[in-house]
């Protein structure tokens, strides 16, 4: 039986992604996920109460209160990482661009989810709203979400899994979001045992 891998969710929203991640923990879908801790961006986000209701230990950590110091930043970060000992990061709508010296430090160890189908919509300026709004300018007929490793290339890391939706006649911005949304709950949990499993392998 291979061991639970300690994980840390990122977050800066909603956290309806997180909330995917908690659920597929409790019906026994992550057998190698033990999710440790959730890390977020923002000090008011719903996604904090998600893990507080959830018995998830959490901690804030503001980019902005380091201003454009991201060693510190980063540092802030790995305080926590190491407080918890976490060896796998799952960034769930983490809106926030690493330096390679913390992608290179967690080689293979950071998955990501995108609202789209990269390499489509992808790269910086790529967020929230603007992926859904660039794929409707665009007029394509399908999109979709993605699952795939960090490293210091923004949306540029080996693709784990990928799942397309239709494009809709009528879809504006946020129906085409919700819809991807679903794509995403889905894929996140499945992609997020994969590498974990991965790791278990790895360091037995
Ligand atoms: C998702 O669309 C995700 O792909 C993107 O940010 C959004 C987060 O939503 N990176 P939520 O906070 O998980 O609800």
């Amino acid at each position: 039986m291979l061991r639970r891998v300690k994980t840390a969710g990122m977050v800066s929203g909603s956290g309806s992604n997180l909330q995917a991640l908690i659920d597929a923990l409790a019906d026994g879908r992550m057998p190698n996920v033990e999710l440790s801790l959730v890390v977020s961006s923002k000090q008011n986000s719903y996604a904090l109460q998600r893990a507080g209701q959830n018995g998830i230990a959490s901690a804030v950590v503001e980019r902005r209160i380091f201003g454009g110091d991201s060693l510190a930043f980063e540092n802030e970060l790995l305080f926590h990482l190491e407080k918890y000992e976490i060896e796998f990061i799952i960034l769930a709508g983490f809106l926030t661009i690493f330096t390679s010296s913390f992608t290179d430090r967690f080689k293979d160890r950071i998955i990501n989810v995108h609202p789209a189908l990269i390499p489509s919509f992808s790269g910086k300026g790529f967020y929230d709203l603007k992926v859904h709004e660039a794929a409707l300018e665009r007029g394509v007929k399908v999109s979709g979400a993605t699952v795939h490793y960090v490293n210091e290339a923004v949306d540029a890391g080996r693709i784990i899994l990928q799942k397309a939706v239709e494009v809709l006649d009528g879809d504006t911005p946020q129906t085409l979001q919700q819809r991807v949304l679903k794509a995403e709950h889905i894929l996140l949990p499945r992609a997020a045992q994969m590498a974990a499993e991965i790791i278990a392998k790895e360091k037995p």
